[in-house]
Protein backbone atom coordinates (compact mmCIF):
# COMPACT_ATOMS: atom_id res chain seq x y z
CA UNK A 1 0.00 0.00 0.00
CA UNK A 2 1.09 3.34 -1.06
CA UNK A 3 1.21 6.08 1.53
CA UNK A 4 -1.81 8.86 0.12
CA UNK A 5 0.02 12.35 -0.64
CA UNK A 6 -2.12 14.28 1.31
CA UNK A 7 -1.11 11.74 4.73
CA UNK A 8 2.18 12.33 3.72
CA UNK A 9 1.70 16.08 3.93
CA UNK A 10 0.10 16.03 7.01
CA UNK A 11 2.84 14.14 8.45
CA UNK A 12 5.31 16.50 7.28
CA UNK A 13 3.23 19.50 8.27
CA UNK A 14 2.90 17.69 12.16
CA UNK A 15 7.07 17.64 12.36
CA UNK A 16 7.47 20.69 11.53
CA UNK A 17 4.78 21.55 14.37
CA UNK A 18 6.88 19.47 17.02
CA UNK A 19 9.71 21.25 15.58
CA UNK A 20 8.79 24.41 16.56
CA UNK A 21 6.76 23.91 19.64
CA UNK A 22 10.32 21.67 21.14
CA UNK A 23 12.69 24.42 20.45
CA UNK A 24 10.67 27.06 22.34
CA UNK A 25 9.96 24.49 25.16
CA UNK A 26 13.58 24.04 25.30
CA UNK A 27 13.97 27.61 25.73
CA UNK A 28 11.38 28.45 27.92
CA UNK A 29 12.21 25.45 30.41
CA UNK A 30 16.05 27.27 30.48
CA UNK A 31 14.28 30.90 31.73
CA UNK A 32 11.94 29.27 34.01
CA UNK A 33 15.09 27.69 35.49
CA UNK A 34 16.66 30.90 35.86
CA UNK A 35 13.72 32.69 37.04
CA UNK A 36 13.17 29.92 39.74
CA UNK A 37 16.94 30.62 40.66
CA UNK A 38 16.24 34.32 41.55
CA UNK A 39 13.43 33.33 42.56
CA UNK A 40 14.24 30.83 45.46
CA UNK A 41 17.58 33.24 46.28
CA UNK A 42 15.26 36.62 46.66
CA UNK A 43 11.79 36.55 46.15
CA UNK A 44 11.21 33.40 48.40
CA UNK A 45 11.98 35.35 51.52
CA UNK A 46 8.86 37.37 51.47
CA UNK A 47 6.39 35.20 48.96
CA UNK A 48 7.23 31.86 49.85
CA UNK A 49 8.46 28.97 48.03
CA UNK A 50 4.65 28.06 46.11
CA UNK A 51 4.10 32.07 46.04
CA UNK A 52 1.66 31.70 48.29
CA UNK A 53 2.49 34.72 50.33
CA UNK A 54 2.73 34.71 54.03
CA UNK A 55 0.38 35.93 56.85
CA UNK A 56 -1.20 39.87 56.68
CA UNK A 57 2.14 41.56 55.44
CA UNK A 58 3.19 39.19 52.14
CA UNK A 59 0.25 39.05 49.35
CA UNK A 60 0.52 35.54 47.05
CA UNK A 61 1.93 35.42 43.96
CA UNK A 62 0.17 32.39 43.07
CA UNK A 63 -3.32 32.88 41.23
CA UNK A 64 -2.73 36.57 42.32
CA UNK A 65 -5.75 38.80 39.99
CA UNK A 66 -3.10 41.75 41.12
CA UNK A 67 -0.62 40.08 39.18
CA UNK A 68 -2.79 38.93 36.47
CA UNK A 69 -5.09 42.01 36.38
CA UNK A 70 -2.29 44.70 36.56
CA UNK A 71 -0.72 46.18 33.38
CA UNK A 72 2.74 44.26 32.86
CA UNK A 73 4.71 47.88 32.40
CA UNK A 74 3.37 48.70 35.71
CA UNK A 75 4.39 45.10 37.33
CA UNK A 76 7.80 45.14 35.62
CA UNK A 77 8.40 48.38 37.11
CA UNK A 78 7.21 47.93 41.15
CA UNK A 79 9.50 44.53 40.95
CA UNK A 80 12.32 46.70 39.67
CA UNK A 81 11.52 50.12 41.51
CA UNK A 82 9.99 48.53 44.70
CA UNK A 83 6.33 48.74 45.98
CA UNK A 84 4.12 50.30 48.99
CA UNK A 85 1.04 51.05 49.84
CA UNK A 86 -2.26 49.92 50.12
CA UNK A 87 -3.11 46.97 47.10
CA UNK A 88 -5.81 44.45 47.31
CA UNK A 89 -4.79 40.73 46.62
CA UNK A 90 -7.40 38.15 46.02
CA UNK A 91 -10.19 40.16 48.27
CA UNK A 92 -7.55 40.97 51.15
CA UNK A 93 -5.83 44.23 51.49
CA UNK A 94 -2.01 45.02 52.03
CA UNK A 95 -0.46 47.25 53.00
CA UNK A 96 3.56 46.54 53.06
CA UNK A 97 6.40 47.79 51.76
CA UNK A 98 8.41 45.63 48.85
CA UNK A 99 11.96 47.10 48.52
CA UNK A 100 13.68 47.51 44.70
CA UNK A 101 15.51 44.68 43.49
CA UNK A 102 18.74 44.87 43.73
CA UNK A 103 21.32 46.22 41.14
CA UNK A 104 23.06 42.69 41.08
CA UNK A 105 20.38 40.95 39.68
CA UNK A 106 21.11 41.57 35.42
CA UNK A 107 18.18 42.56 33.11
CA UNK A 108 17.97 39.04 31.43
CA UNK A 109 17.79 37.68 35.33
CA UNK A 110 15.24 40.34 36.04
CA UNK A 111 13.28 39.44 32.97
CA UNK A 112 13.85 35.39 34.13
CA UNK A 113 11.98 35.89 37.47
CA UNK A 114 9.26 38.13 36.24
CA UNK A 115 8.50 35.25 33.71
CA UNK A 116 8.82 32.58 36.34
CA UNK A 117 5.94 34.22 38.70
CA UNK A 118 3.81 34.99 35.88
CA UNK A 119 4.04 31.24 34.52
CA UNK A 120 4.44 29.35 37.79
CA UNK A 121 2.09 27.34 40.40
CA UNK A 122 -1.41 27.36 37.80
CA UNK A 123 -0.67 31.00 36.89
CA UNK A 124 -0.89 31.66 32.98
CA UNK A 125 0.84 35.02 32.21
CA UNK A 126 3.27 36.62 29.33
CA UNK A 127 6.59 35.95 28.97
CA UNK A 128 8.87 39.18 30.17
CA UNK A 129 12.17 40.00 28.19
CA UNK A 130 15.08 41.87 28.98
CA UNK A 131 14.67 44.39 26.56
CA UNK A 132 11.23 45.45 28.67
CA UNK A 133 13.14 45.01 31.87
CA UNK A 134 15.59 47.74 30.31
CA UNK A 135 12.96 50.01 29.26
CA UNK A 136 11.74 49.80 33.06
CA UNK A 137 15.35 50.51 33.97
CA UNK A 138 17.84 52.06 31.92
CA UNK A 139 20.37 51.61 34.15
CA UNK A 140 20.60 47.73 34.76
CA UNK A 141 23.23 45.47 33.23
C1 LIG B 1 11.37 41.68 51.64
C2 LIG B 1 10.13 41.07 51.21
C3 LIG B 1 9.84 40.96 49.70
C4 LIG B 1 10.67 40.47 48.73
C5 LIG B 1 12.10 39.95 48.88
C6 LIG B 1 9.91 40.52 47.51
N1 LIG B 1 8.67 41.04 47.74
FE1 LIG B 1 7.15 41.25 46.36
N2 LIG B 1 6.03 42.19 47.78
C7 LIG B 1 6.35 42.34 49.11
C8 LIG B 1 5.31 43.11 49.77
C9 LIG B 1 5.28 43.51 51.23
C10 LIG B 1 4.37 43.43 48.77
C11 LIG B 1 3.08 44.29 48.95
C12 LIG B 1 3.46 45.75 48.85
C13 LIG B 1 2.29 46.65 49.21
O1 LIG B 1 1.62 46.37 50.22
O2 LIG B 1 2.06 47.67 48.50
C14 LIG B 1 4.83 42.80 47.53
C15 LIG B 1 4.13 42.83 46.33
C16 LIG B 1 4.48 42.12 45.19
C17 LIG B 1 3.67 42.00 44.00
C18 LIG B 1 2.30 42.60 43.75
C19 LIG B 1 1.23 42.00 44.63
C20 LIG B 1 0.87 40.57 44.33
O3 LIG B 1 0.87 39.77 45.28
O4 LIG B 1 0.59 40.21 43.16
C21 LIG B 1 4.38 41.24 43.12
C22 LIG B 1 3.95 40.82 41.72
C23 LIG B 1 5.64 40.91 43.76
N3 LIG B 1 5.65 41.45 45.02
C24 LIG B 1 6.64 40.15 43.16
C25 LIG B 1 7.89 39.94 43.73
C26 LIG B 1 9.00 39.29 43.06
C27 LIG B 1 8.95 38.70 41.66
C28 LIG B 1 10.05 39.30 43.91
C29 LIG B 1 11.46 38.82 43.65
C30 LIG B 1 12.13 39.38 42.49
C31 LIG B 1 9.61 39.94 45.14
N4 LIG B 1 8.30 40.30 44.99
C32 LIG B 1 10.39 40.10 46.28
C33 LIG B 1 7.49 41.86 49.71
C34 LIG B 1 8.59 41.32 49.09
Amino acid sequence: MNAHPKSFLAALVGLAFVGIVGSASAQDKAVMAKGQKVYNEYCKTCHQANGQGLGAVYPPLAKSDYLMNTKKEQIIKEIIKGKSGKIKVNGKEYNGVMAALPAKYTAEETAAVITYVYNSWGNKGPVVTAAEVKKADPKRK
